[in-house]
């Protein structure tokens, strides 16, 4: 049986897969027994494959209700729970002397559950889930899923061990995003200083609302706010880190309208006449998202031409302009992508921003896919005139594989638009006769109230990496792309859908029955076929991940995007030889 198959939770009838314990490397253990962080494990029932229960080691001279509790860990009889509480009272009392089953207060087994989470963690997620020897994804219909995940929450805790089980079943289903066999998102790749500052980010669990509560990240967030924006080449200006790219770019249509039309902050949507924003068909879905979200409508949206390559034509968007004006429409903003979804086109940003000066319009530019290659001294020409945006978005989180989430709104404004734009001044938490510089109080900026702190990993990364270090990866990631496409064309049955100006690599897979067949009336729809059907092998087999789709007329296609730092030549080659294994019956 493949590993995993069969039930390898079981948690709850049976503990089939031996659990092992972080700890319990070769040489250790003998009797099968152990101690660390404050646990002794006894195998209990080895002959009858039962679980083995971890039984407490007490951190020396607890207090009396920590020895307590500590009992409270291993699952109790029923007949033995305290009364359930009726009334408040009961529960104040049961508060002061019965402490919950829980860890809470008990700073020794709390550390040591993190250190056999986290060696987990490093085991399963880190050390296989980047391993190319191992699957990419471990696929299940949904309904075994569940299953298999007894996801149900019940009254009753689970023990050290069981948690600990559940923690690698999670871990074993979910995709490995950092797999070098990962091509499906425009995020993937592990980069382990991001990925501590991810860590720290957790365990400090703050929010980035004031300098209070966040005195490190709030000068954190602006000194890599700045150092984004200079390379957008701006020497002043604002920006705020955002859940997401889709956020940013929202974030952006509302500053527009607001620097526009101030009133609407107060007066909404009556504050407006009819307004027009325009983007090309090319665009990341979000800006119609964005439009419908703001009460814009998606009808506000004027789709702008593109060209061969997926680029904007300025000339249609002057068209679309004039057009939208003579239906009464008042054009307030242009969106231009650098890098777009698919095909990974960049907009002619210098001809758009001449378009949006002539009209007086807010000049957004959607980079979250492309704002990396700015780090590039080779390939930064493709963003050429990004820096007479207004705003732009950018997403580390994508191509500099920071980690989910991790996306910057940059802003040209020096004029606290964002605060005005978003402010509410709560006064529980802006209080303005603070002991310290109220400026550094950055959340009225923002539509949130607590936010995440996304600065930490982008920072640690870079602190680690430095801007060298980075330009090499986005160097390496269109070196690998090259590759990849002249492969591409050496081989018999692939066929590109364009040469690549990015890392969106899109090519056809015609396998071998439909291949001299393109006189065929039903050629395209059978070569769609064909990456939806590869699609389901590779996932079911677990061998790698490559994300497909229609586009326009065009049949599905695959895009496969190069963006993991440590892929190789041998990567490339993998892909197109997987591709040809899974299709060569076809
Ligand atoms: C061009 C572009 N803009 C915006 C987004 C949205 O970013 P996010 O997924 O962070 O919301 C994407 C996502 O792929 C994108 O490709």
């Amino acid at each position: 049986m493949e590993e995993g198959g069969g039930d390898p939770l079981g948690l709850l009838c049976r503990v089939g897969r031996p659990a092992k314990p972080a700890f319990c490397t070769s040489g250790q253990n003998p009797g099968g027994g152990g101690q660390l962080g404050g646990h002794r494990w006894a195998l209990e029932g080895q002959a009858e494959n039962r679980l083995a229960v971890p039984t407490r080691v007490r951190s020396p001279g607890p207090p009396e209700a920590r020895q307590q509790q500590c009992r409270t860990h291993q699952p109790t009889n029923p007949k033995e729970s305290p009364r359930a509480p009726s009334s408040a009272r009961d529960f104040i009392l049961m508060a002061d002397s019965e402490p919950l089953p829980t860890l809470d207060g008990d700073p020794m087994a709390m550390e040591a559950l993190l250190q056999d989470v986290f060696g987990i963690v490093v085991d399963e997620a880190i050390r296989k889930g980047t391993d190319a020897s191992e699957k990419v994804c471990e696929w299940r219909e949904p309904r075994e899923l569940k299953q298999l995940l007894d996801l149900e929450l019940r009254r009753q805790g689970e023990s050290h061990e069981q948690i600990l089980e559940r923690c690698r079943t999670v871990i074993h289903y979910s995709v490995k995003t950092g797999h070098p066999r990962f091509f499906n998102q425009l995020f993937s790749g592990l980069d382990p200083h991001a990925l501590a500052g991810r860590i720290i980010t957790e365990s400090l669990n703050t929010s980035q609302y004031t300098y209070e509560i966040a005195p490190v990240f709030v000068l954190m967030e602006e000194e890599v706010l700045k150092k984004l924006r200079s390379l957008v080449g701006w020497s002043s200006g604002d920006g705020v880190f955002c859940p997401g790219g889709s956020i940013s770019n929202m974030y952006a249509m509302n500053l527009a309208r607001y620097q526009r039309y101030p009133d609407c902050k107060q007066r909404g949507l009556r504050a407006l006449p009819p307004l027009a924003l325009f983007t090309s068909k090319e665009c990341h879905y979000s800006i119609n998202k964005g439009a419908a979200f703001l009460g814009l409508g998606t009808d506000s949206v004027r789709v702008v031409k593109a060209d061969e390559r997926g680029k904007m034509i300025p000339e249609d968007l002057e068209r679309q302009i004039s057009l939208a004006e003579a239906e009464g429409s008042v054009p307030f903003l242009v969106s231009a992508t650098s890098g777009t979804t698919v095909l990974g086109a960049f907009d002619p940003l210098d001809a758009i921003a001449d378009v949006c000066q002539r009209h007086g319009m807010w000049f957004h530019v959607d980079a979250a896919w492309g704002g990396s290659v700015l780090l590039s001294q080779t390939h930064k020409h493709l963003l050429d005139g990004i820096q007479r945006a207004d705003s732009v978005a950018w997403n580390p989180h994508k191509l500099l594989a920071a980690g989910l989430q991790c996306s910057a709104l940059l802003l040209r404004d020096t004029s606290n638009l964002l605060k005005r734009c978003h402010g509410f001044q709560a006064s529980y938490l802006f209080q303005q006769d603070k002991f310290y510089d109220v400026t550094l109080d950055t959340g009225d900026k923002v539509v949130q109230c607590g936010r995440r702190v996304d600065c930490l990993k982008l920072w640690l990364m870079w602190k680690a990496q430095g801007g060298q270090g980075l330009e090499r990866r986005i160097d390496q990631a269109f070196a690998l792309t090259r590759y990849l496409v002249e492969e591409i064309k050496t081989r018999e049955g692939f066929e590109l859908v364009m040469e690549p100006e990015f890392v969106n690599v899109c090519f056809w897979f015609v396998p071998p029955s439909l291949r001299g067949k393109q006189e065929r009336p039903d050629y395209k729809e059978r070569l769609s076929q064909v990456a939806p059907m590869l699609k389901e092998r590779m996932v079911k087999e677990g061998s790698m991940m490559i994300g497909y789709q229609p586009h326009g007329p065009r049949a599905n296609f695959f895009r496969v995007i190069v963006a993991n730092p440590t892929l190789t030549r041998a990567d490339m080659d993998f892909l197109l030889n997987e591709l040809e294994r899974l299709g060569q019956d076809l």
